[in-house]
């Protein structure tokens, strides 16, 4: 009966599969069974301490509780515009180029949302993160799917997407440093991620929430924008803060175009806790020490996921940035399914295939370096044990 009410717009989309994997791992730990997850991209360190004190002293001013500006506080623009600058070398208007949001996943939905019309399509990467191929189906658009392969460092061929009727293309999604693969931006791709713009009139999105992890430089497609309009980034403070859950990003980029979304977001939601977005002004103010200490621990763990790698048979490209090791899987297994529940079945250790991510992903598992070294520690002792 329920079935029959759904609306069309979720047909199609259905349980992540990250949240069913969930349930089988919880029900073999509740028989006692230890797993190991060395899947969940969801930072495990404590943020930055001056946010734990700002969110405390929020709580007694009576002001603070009530509803908040739908543009976010003043202070948090201001944040965010400083932030790009001193980072990124990008200067933004802080009342008209900076929109905060509940997290850049948000971001994914009000975008498609505010731009796309039915039957409008939407460039998206193969493998990538699933929100923007789901985001355009809720907004009655159509994704086009784009590969990203090892031979081209995870970058689009411009020559392929040059062949395809790009008529009725109004959007593209990139996302450098890219999730699931660790391909990095250049300086040479955003060159031409912006020519494209502009020969086809195409928004390009990147979403940049992995910027501040393994990077060699922290690169912003805006660095670029000078010759077009049509250029939007999301970024968060979910992974360079490890603040996940406080659930704050930021949409940043052309002035009419974010006032477009702000007249879809504004009649979804509101604007967040006044106490949380002082937490993140006082995140976003850290200086260059905190970034380069959760770089040093990035780098640790990285080394022991390697040799993770290295013990079950895969291999890996060293050149990766971000949160995530890209693994191939060895020849005698046909795709990352099987492989992720053969890891599951003898060492009881979770890694998630990269079909989640997409058809490219078909021979791949991705891990996350979001588990602590004692983990990695255990994963590399069950293995060899059980060689
Ligand atoms: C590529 C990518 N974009 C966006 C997000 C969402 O991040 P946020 O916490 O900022 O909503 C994620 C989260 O895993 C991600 O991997």
């Amino acid at each position: 009966m329920v079935s029959k009410l759904k609306s069309k717009r979720l047909s199609g989309i259905g349980e992540y599969y990250f949240s069913k994997k969930l349930r089988e791992i919880d029900t073999l730990n509740a028989k006692g069974e230890n797993v190991l997850n060395l899947g969940i991209g969801s930072p495990d360190m404590p943020p930055p301490s001056a946010v734990k004190e700002t969110l405390v002293n929020g709580f007694n001013e009576l002001n603070y509780h009530q509803y908040q500006s739908y543009k976010g506080i003043p202070d948090l623009r201001n944040a965010f515009a400083k932030w790009y600058a001193k980072y990124f070398g990008v200067m933004l208007e802080p009342d008209a180029e900076v929109l905060p949001l509940i997290g850049s996943k948000e971001g994914v939905i009000h975008i498609s949302m505010s731009l796309l019309n039915e039957g409008d399509q939407a460039l998206v990467p193969n493998p990538g993160y699933p929100t923007y191929g789901s985001a355009t189906n809720l907004a009655g658009g159509e994704p086009v799917y784009y590969s990203l392969d090892e031979a081209h460092q995870y970058h689009p061929d411009f020559d392929a997407l040059e062949q395809l009727d790009l008529s009725r293309v109004k959007l593209m999604w990139v996302n450098y440093p890219h999730m699931p693969t660790g391909g990095n931006g250049s300086d040479d791709l955003f060159a031409q991620l912006i020519q494209f713009s502009r020969k086809h009139q195409i928004v390009i999105v990147n979403d940049n929430p992995y910027g501040f992890i393994l990077t060699d430089k922290r690169r912003s497609l805006l660095q670029q924008r000078q010759n077009t309009d049509l250029v939007l980034e999301l970024n968060s403070i979910s992974k360079s803060h490890n603040m996940a859950g406080w659930r704050i990003g930021v949409l940043v980029g052309n002035a009419d175009l974010i006032q477009t979304v702000l007249a879809f977001k504004s009649n979804v939601d509101s604007g967040q806790f006044k106490p949380v977005m002082r937490s993140a002004v006082a995140a976003l103010e850290v200086s260059e020490d905190w970034y380069e200490l959760l770089n040093d621990e990035y780098k640790i763990r990285k080394k022991l996921a390697q040799q993770v790698v290295e013990l079950i048979g895969c291999t890996f490209r060293d050149e990766e940035v971000g949160m995530f090791i890209w693994a191939r899987i060895p020849t005698e297994f046909s795709d990352g399914e099987s492989f992720a529940d053969f890891l599951l079945n003898k060492y009881r250790i979770f890694i998630p295939p990269g079909s989640v991510f997409g058809s490219e992903g078909k021979s791949f598992i991705r891990l996350s370096l979001c588990s602590p070294r004692e983990i990695w520690e255990e994963v590399i002792k069950r293995i060899k044990e059980k060689e």
